[in-house]
């Protein structure tokens, strides 16, 4: 009986060590799981929380920069217009004239990279892009692309966001995501008309410190 107790006490025990041991090895690795708040990138993990966030936004006629003004303030972030060299004239707000250079770029070769003025300095020390457009035929506008191919976003975490008419942003994201596979991107949404509260939920949801 007494050496029968004894075994039994020795298999809890190695169950309890090996229980252990599967802790300790799963706190050390991660089990290679992102958790939600972080992200990965050149193998460190960066918590969102501490991340240096950059708000770039292309905006027309103003409704997107209005939400990246309050999303900057809020996440402590760093505000940059994305600019055409040339600007759109408001001849472009007519979407329904398709002779106009907006309607050209958005149904002419998905590779269209309208020029842009490269004025944002140490793109790579953000850890985390808010990317604001206005929706633009179903689609980002070019100058988006544009803004994308001139500095490097590799393995960053990149939110979309946008505003329009009625359109959603599953369209645009998918086709930005598709087109640059090395990004992590991060599921976005449409911010039209939410407050600067709803705003600050919208971030938190995303694992960002806001003010
Ligand atoms: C050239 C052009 C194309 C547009 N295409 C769409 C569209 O496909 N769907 C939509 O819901 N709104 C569309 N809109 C409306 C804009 O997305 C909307 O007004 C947006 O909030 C404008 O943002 P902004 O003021 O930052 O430029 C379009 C506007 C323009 C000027």
């Amino acid at each position: 009986m007494a050496t029968g107790n004894i075994q039994w006490n020795n298999m809890i025990r190695l169950k309890h060590s090996l229980y252990l041991l599967f802790l300790l090895l799963t706190a050390l690795t991660g089990c290679g799981i992102e958790q939600p708040g972080t992200s990965q990138e050149n193998g460190q993990e960066t918590q969102l929380e501490d991340a240096k966030v950059l708000v770039a936004c292309f905006s027309f006629t103003g409704t997107t920069k209005t939400a990246a003004t309050t999303l900057s303030g809020l996440s402590n972030g760093t505000l940059y217009l994305i600019e055409p060299e040339m600007p759109y004239g408001s001849e472009n707000s007519n979407y329904y004239d398709q002779s106009t250079r907006a309607y050209q770029e958005q149904y002419g070769p998905a590779s269209a990279r309208p020029a842009i003025k490269k004025t944002l300095d140490n793109a790579d020390s953000y850890d985390i892009v808010l990317l604001g457009f206005p929706i633009w035929y179903g689609k980002a506008p070019r100058v988006v692309f544009s803004f994308l191919d001139a500095y490097s976003f590799k393995g960053k975490s990149v939110i979309p966001f946008i505003t329009s008419g009625s359109t959603g942003i599953s369209s645009a994201a998918s086709e930005l995501k598709s087109t640059y596979k090395d990004i992590n991107w991060k599921t976005g949404d449409r911010l039209n008309g939410k407050s600067s509260e709803q705003l600050k939920t919208w971030l938190e949801s995303l694992g960002i410190k806001v003010k």
